[in-house]
């Protein structure tokens, strides 16, 4: 079968992202009611991190248990990834052993490279470009929460904030689906040119829209959520100062900017936050606040993606092939002792 990887947003269209999400919630149904089918019975993934992570490893690495798999944590230094061995050579051979491969990665061309030569699917954990499986849980989380009466292609999106790996893969997902996305932030910090027009053809085919805009208070003035992210990562360290002028106090989300969003807006945050910079506590622990539910999320969201890749691809013996083979084996064994 043809071999999928989950590495851009843009791989998919509308249709497979939304078939995505219905599984999602097919499996959060099941595992409410405690009975998560395995199906990824005696299934491998193999986890690659080149920088830390609290939700994408731990939902990665239960999801796999629950569905009746298994998850190996491989970090830089304990294999070798791209030095003593080539990034293709990694590929093939855990293509050999595991059944997917999910690696968050400093650069993206990690990932496509590694994807390149790999025979089994590759997910995306996030990259210096983009975070796809965070932002497929947060539609999830909006579908959840959406106003009575709003279809998803009424739902407003505000990102406020700078335009990073996350607010890339939101802005796709949201103008993919029809939905209507505001991105917030000094000019210097809004999306590069490149990504624009990616999500403007969404909207010439879905019908959403997209706008880009430093005002944060007519951004928000109409939002179902508002969405924001850390404004500076690893490695933008010397930048800090320059970027806390630039954002603090105008982006940062507060009770202040929160109360000019309509009384139902909803606050979501991908986690880990900078508490009192880009958010503050007022916001975040708000009733109005659904971080935790889309922390939740991630692992029900995991397993609709790793089902959604994999399930296809395993063979499913029949009970009389797999008693053939170990009545063989154990013959083998027997005759020796
Ligand atoms: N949101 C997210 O990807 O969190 P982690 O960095 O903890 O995985």
């Amino acid at each position: 079968m043809t071999l999928r990887h989950f590495i851009h947003i843009q791989d998919f269209n509308q249709a497979e992202l939304l078939e995505l999400i219905a599984l999602t919630r097919l499996i959060k149904e099941a595992d409410r009611q405690g009975v998560t089918p395995k199906l990824l019975q005696d299934a491998s993934l193999g986890m690659i991190f080149e920088e830390p992570s609290t939700r994408t490893r731990i939902s990665f690495e239960v999801a796999m248990t629950e569905l009746g798999g298994h998850a190996l944590y491989l970090k830089p230094g304990e294999i070798h990834l791209g030095e003593r061995e080539s990034l293709s050579d990694t590929a093939q051979v855990l293509s050999r052993m595991v059944d997917v491969v999910m690696i968050r990665a400093l650069k993206h061309e990690t990932v496509t490279g590694f994807a390149a030569a790999a025979t089994v699917p590759v997910i995306n954990g996030l990259t210096d470009y983009n975070h796809p499986t965070q932002v497929v849980c947060d539609v999830f989380t909006m579908m959840e929460h959406a106003p009575a009466g709003k279809s998803l292609q009424d739902l407003r999106v505000t990102f406020v904030g700078d335009a990073t790996n996350v607010l890339s893969s939101l802005m796709f997902i949201c103008t993919k689906m029809g939905m209507h996305f505001t991105h917030a932030a000094p000019v210097k910090y809004q999306p590069p040119v490149r990504w624009r027009h990616i999500a403007e053809e969404n909207c010439r085919t879905s019908g959403g829209t997209l706008t880009i805009t430093e005002d944060p208070v007519a951004a928000v003035r109409e939002a179902d959520f508002i969405y924001t992210d850390l404004w500076w990562w690893v490695g933008q360290e010397d930048e800090i100062p320059d970027r806390r002028v630039a954002f603090m106090p105008t982006y940062q989300v507060n009770g202040e900017l929160f109360g000019r969003a309509p009384a139902h807006c909803k606050f979501m945050h991908c986690l880990p936050a900078s508490r009192g910079v880009e958010a503050t506590d007022e916001v975040m622990d708000s009733p109005r606040s659904i971080i935790f539910d889309q922390s939740e999320n991630r692992l029900h969201a995991e397993k609709g993606i790793l089902t959604w890749l994999v399930y296809p691809r395993l063979q499913r013996p029949t009970p009389e092939l797999r008693a053939y083979h170990a009545g063989r084996i154990q013959s083998f064994l027997d005759a020796r002792s």
